[in-house]
């Protein structure tokens, strides 16, 4: 049932208070206002214009230090294709993390953050050649391969000792969107354990003179839930690195770790990950008498999603079936409803009051551009209201498009009152420059 059948006509109110966990860290409503970093919405809006993704920065930098707390003696590697921004990666250098970059454009942003490419690693099921030779030729410090193509490809162009992952399959099912389910059989990325190809792909990396075995690596999936899952995905691994009969110095466990989008939802146990993980490790590693070896994490969403808010204007309200209230983005800045289903919580800032229940969609020729469905806005929203959606710092700027030729939003970085553009808002001008 519908939140709009359910309140056919509602007395309820929209929430004088910010739903826990899902808003910036401080986040605060002053007067109707809602003060994200210390600097009001509306002044955001105002002066950058919208649709606007906002930034804060502590909260960003916060998490990433949590994650170096509750882990210590991990690498921490920032997953770079959540947010990928060269401020935002040097944020993370200076908090002592790693990043991975699955690209040659993700590496090009590294290099233009003065990232340390001894703390890079690269990834991706498909690297092409000229990823492979700009990952060589920067020095990035390991890269995971996922193909035997790939073995043989960069055992070619390596010259010296190039540290390499081999990405496994473990056949862990971590529950979660099938579109981002990355652990199971059957689908694109890493060598089967089950098979026998991880093993296989180990031999095959010895093989390549020009290739040094450092490690394995896993990546379940994103947005888990379950410390479990990272658990089996250990046992797996275990057994993997005492059956293989060579040295495993690194084990990497990926990204994944969930973050809260909707009222309710919790964040991601860390505590419980750095406990159960850890002793899974110890405990394998004992039983099959191999050496432990060092964990890394690439955490993306867990650091950024929560720091991010996007601000829109309202256009159009449409009363039919339902309220359709239009903004000046959708689809192009947020594809994820679209792509995964994913729900967001939607605010109305500058004013409160007797709520109904509304359907915010995008400005894209699509029926399908639904940014959120069944919210509880004020009943008189009207055009010109400004809304305010959280969660929005992981894999919306990435996954941004020019859709109908829509320019890309900026991202905004607060901190303390301070408010800077870390990405310019796409221009005219930026989409006909490429046209020939
Ligand atoms: N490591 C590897 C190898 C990955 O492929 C990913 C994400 C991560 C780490 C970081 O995962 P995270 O901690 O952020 O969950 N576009 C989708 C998410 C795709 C994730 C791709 N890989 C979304 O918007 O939900």
């Amino acid at each position: 049932m519908t939140l709009a059948e359910l309140l056919p006509s509602t007395g309820c109110s929209t929430e004088p208070v910010l739903e826990d966990g899902l808003w910036p860290d401080g986040t605060r409503i002053a007067g109707q206002d809602l003060v994200i970093g210390g600097v009001p919405a509306t002044q955001l809006a105002a002066r950058f214009g919208t649709p606007c993704q906002v930034l804060d920065e502590r909260t960003v930098r916060t998490r990433a230090r949590a994650f170096r707390a509750a882990l210590p003696g991990v690498e921490v590697v920032f997953a770079g294709k959540s947010l990928p921004c060269p401020e935002v990666y040097r944020w993370m250098a200076q908090e002592g993390l790693s990043l991975d970059v699955s690209s040659a454009g993700e590496l090009a942003l590294a290099r233009a953050a003065g990232f340390p490419a001894a703390r890079i690693v690269m990834h991706g099921n498909v690297k092409t050649a000229e990823d492979l030779k700009a990952a060589l030729e920067h020095g990035v410090s390991r890269i995971v391969v996922d193909s035997f193509d790939e073995i043989a490809q960069l055992g070619a162009l390596a010259t010296r000792g190039q540290e390499v992952m081999v990405r496994v399959t473990p056949g862990v099912d971590a529950h979660t969107h099938a579109k981002i389910a990355t652990g199971v059989e059957d689908q694109k990325f890493g060598f089967s354990l089950a098979s026998g190809a991880a093993l296989e792909a180990i031999l095959r990396v010895a093989e390549q003179p020009s290739l040094t075995l450092v490690g394995l690596h896993c990546h379940i999936g994103s947005q888990v839930k379950h410390v479990a899952s990272y658990e089996e995905a250990v046992r797996r691994m275990a057994g993997l690195i005492a059956s293989c009969g060579t040295r495993i110095e690194q084990l990497d466990l990926g990204g994944g770790f969930c973050a809260p989008y909707l009222k309710g939802d919790t964040d991601f146990d860390l505590a419980g990950f750095a406990h159960r993980v850890q002793g899974a490790l110890n405990y394998e590693c004992a039983l099959h008498r191999v050496p432990l070896p060092r964990l890394l994490v690439e955490p993306g969403r867990a650091i950024v999603a929560n720091a991010g808010v996007t601000l829109y204007r309202v256009c159009a309200v449409k009363e039919s079936t339902r309220t359709f209230v239009a903004v000046d983005g959708g689809m192009s800045d947020n594809p994820r409803p679209a792509l995964y289903g994913v729900k967001y919580a939607v605010r109305l800032v500058g004013r409160g009051g007797k709520a109904k229940p509304v359907t915010v969609v995008g400005r894209h020729c699509e029926a399908g551009d639904v940014l959120a469905e069944d919210v509880l806005l004020p009943g008189d929203v009207h055009a010109g209201d400004l809304l305010a959606v959280p969660a929005t710092g992981a894999y919306h700027h990435a996954l941004a498009s020019n859709y109908n030729q829509v320019c890309r939003p900026p991202v905004i970085a607060v901190s303390d009152g301070v408010a800077r553009p870390i990405v310019r808002r796409e221009t005219e001008e930026d989409l006909l420059r490429r046209y020939v």
